[in-house]
């Protein structure tokens, strides 16, 4: 199809707002695949992704539809995920795109994370088409939201479509204003190569599969192509489009979307951001890039038994075949032996690859609490940066210590915004910002990173009854009186547990978590001493008393059934638990400090 024909565009929406059923209807209209083929939500293809209902991943599909003028069009939807932990796949998507779609959900109004992506949007230059979702709920609001669409966002609300993914209505309406507003895309089909490479991920069979839209000239099967940073020929094995399943066309012109298969081995080879040319036309210029991911949230990883440690290995890598953002190196704990320092994008990031290494790998680790990155000068004007608490130089060395402050944006109900702002003044936020707009308060904060990737988002949900929404982005290291707190069982320092805190805050947090801990480890036969400490000063202690012998004698005596039931729930409990010493740690005593306010 000639470029005119072409729409290239992404759906920008809040968690739940109906992105991915939206995308089904679109499926279904353009027949893309018979209604038994259409499993629920495509194009949400992993497991978890599927049960946690969040895309992670971008993925694309391309439709044909036949519009009311009677012209067919080629749609290339190019999805996009939700969730805040995953920001940067989504300015990598609408990259690829003339236009996208805002979907807001008309019962719920706008949400800070949408609000953060239009703008990501109207900065390349985007056509941004608000619609109006669940329309069939007795909730639905969409004058309210309409005004809050034009208020918060600044986007003309007045021709939104009023819309049910669920019903069906309104689909093909969307579908129509999608042709009218948003532009073809630009391009010569008839000039040197360059296809910005929007993904890559690995496939067992195929290898190296990227992600492509180009933007000049044409891709052709049996072609040389270079990613320009590497600069290595390969042969191109395949191009096709998603239809959501790969369908092979033989040729990618420019303004398509669709992949490429290439011989590449590992994704390293078709970095995410590079520009695939002609190995022939190696001189044109790439295309700009992304900015580059930085994992925000470091912990360490240990399985429970030492003989899984390769096995440990070998998942991670294999991991990080298809997820660029997940880093790692091996790291050595004196409490929990050999394991790996792993940078996550958040902490919903960590928890997904910890379930997954447990689920599809059969693996069971021990995670270490989540912590940001803290710049660190030294007294010999080092400047070091610090991803595990346990490396941090010794006190007399610091010269000054510096902590990653966030720029967090909020949106709230009226009526929760005097919990919000207790709640940002309890993190150490620093108030930038604060508008009325409509029924809803922006309220704009600077936060400790640490604060903000711990339990905030949380916290923001539980103090507005769900209501507020977040966005956050880095935005500077800055001068903090921070200490490093040590936790003790039986006298010995646990490296594991320890963690940088805020000097103001060190003896309150450092008293919660050891009652959390004495809550957490299981009695043992003998005593268990916790203490929190500071440099030599312990400034907390608890103790979990042993266990007295009858007590497990007692289990001994009683009804088969509920011995059995005992030892299912032993055995259920040791998986994910640790000897440090003497002692059994359980892996939520890890994370204790996660729970502690
Ligand atoms: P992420 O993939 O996590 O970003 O979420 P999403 O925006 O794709 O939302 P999804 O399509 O998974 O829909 C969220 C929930 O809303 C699901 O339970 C849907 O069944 C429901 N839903 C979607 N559209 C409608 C609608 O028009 N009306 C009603 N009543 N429910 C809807």
């Amino acid at each position: 199809s000639s470029l005119k024909h072409i729409r290239n565009f992404s759906i920008i929406a809040h968690i739940d707002h109906g992105k991915s059923t939206i995308a089904d209807r679109f499926i279904q209209v353009c027949g893309g695949l018979t209604a038994r083929e259409m499993a629920e939500q495509v194009l949400d293809s992993m497991d978890i992704e599927r049960e946690r209902g969040i895309t992670i991943k971008a993925q694309s599909v391309t439709l044909n539809y036949t519009a009311r003028d009677g012209e067919t069009y080629e749609l290339n939807f190019i999805d996009t995920p939700g969730h805040v932990d995953f920001t940067y796949e989504v300015s990598r998507s609408l990259s690829a795109c003339e236009g996208a779609l805002l979907v807001v959900d008309a019962a719920q109004g706008v949400e800070a994370q949408s609000v953060a992506n239009c703008y990501t949007a109207i900065e390349q230059n985007l056509e941004v088409i608000p619609v109006l979702n669940k329309m069939d709920l007795p909730q639905a609001d969409p004058e309210r939201v309409k005004k809050e669409i034009e208020e918060i966002i600044g986007l003309d609300a007045s021709d939104a479509v009023a819309a049910s993914a669920k019903s069906g209505m309104g689909i093909e309406d969307i579908l129509e204003q999608l042709i009218a507003k948003i532009p073809p895309p630009q391009g010569d089909p008839d000039g040197e190569l360059q296809a910005l490479i929007i993904d890559s991920w690995f496939d067992n069979y195929l290898g190296v599969v990227s992600l492509v839209r180009v933007k000049n000239g044409t891709l052709k099967k049996g072609d040389k192509v270079i990613a320009k940073s590497i600069g290595k020929a390969h042969g191109v094995d395949d191009v096709g489009i998603f239809t959501p399943k790969l369908t092979s066309t033989k040729i990618l012109r420019a303004g398509e979307v669709g992949y490429v298969v290439a011989g590449i081995k590992d994704i390293h080879g078709a970095p995410v951001g590079d520009t695939f040319t002609h190995a022939a036309t190696s001189h044109v210029p790439a295309l700009p890039g992304f900015q580059k991911i930085k994992p925000q949230v470091y912990a360490g990883m240990f399985t429970v038994s030492t003989d899984d440690y390769e096995d440990f290995r070998e998942a991670l890598a294999k991991l990080t075949l298809n997820d660029a953002s997940l880093f790692y190196e091996p790291e050595t704990s004196d409490a929990l032996g050999f394991g790996f320092r792993c940078g996550f994008l958040g902490t919903l990031h960590m928890e997904i690859i910890q379930e997954r290494l447990e689920r599809e790998y059969d693996l069971d680790l021990i995670t270490t609490a989540p912590t940001v990155i803290y710049e660190v000068l030294t007294k010999r004007n080092e400047v070091l940066q610090v991803d595990n608490p346990s490396s941090l130089p010794d006190p007399g060395e610091l010269e000054e210590m510096r902590e990653p402050i966030a720029r967090a944006n909020i949106l709230v109900p009226q009526e929760f915004v005097g919990n919000v702002i207790s709640l940002c003044v309890e993190k150490r936020g620093v108030q930038k910002d604060m508008q009325f707009l409509g029924q809803q308060v922006s309220l704009t904060y600077e936060i400790p990173m640490s604060e903000v990737v711990l339990d905030l988002f949380d916290r923001l949900k539980s103090v507005s009854k769900g209501f507020a929404s977040l966005d956050y982005s880095f935005e500077r290291f800055q001068a903090a009186n921070l200490v490093k707190l040590d936790v003790l069982i039986n006298g010995e320092r646990v490296d594991a547990l320890a963690m940088i805190v805020h000097r103001d805050f060190a003896a309150s947090r450092g008293r919660s978590l050891v009652e959390k801990m004495k809550e957490l480890i299981p009695r043992q036969m003998f005593d268990v001493a916790i203490q929190a400490a500071i440099g030599g000063h312990v400034i907390a202690r608890q103790t979990v008393k042993a266990l007295r012998k009858n007590v497990t004698a007692k289990c001994y005596g009683g009804d088969v059934s509920r011995k059995r039931k005992l030892l299912e729930k032993q055995k259920a409990g040791k998986k994910r638990m640790k000897m440090v010493g003497k002692v059994e740690i359980p892996q939520s005593a890890f994370l204790a400090v996660l729970k502690v306010d």
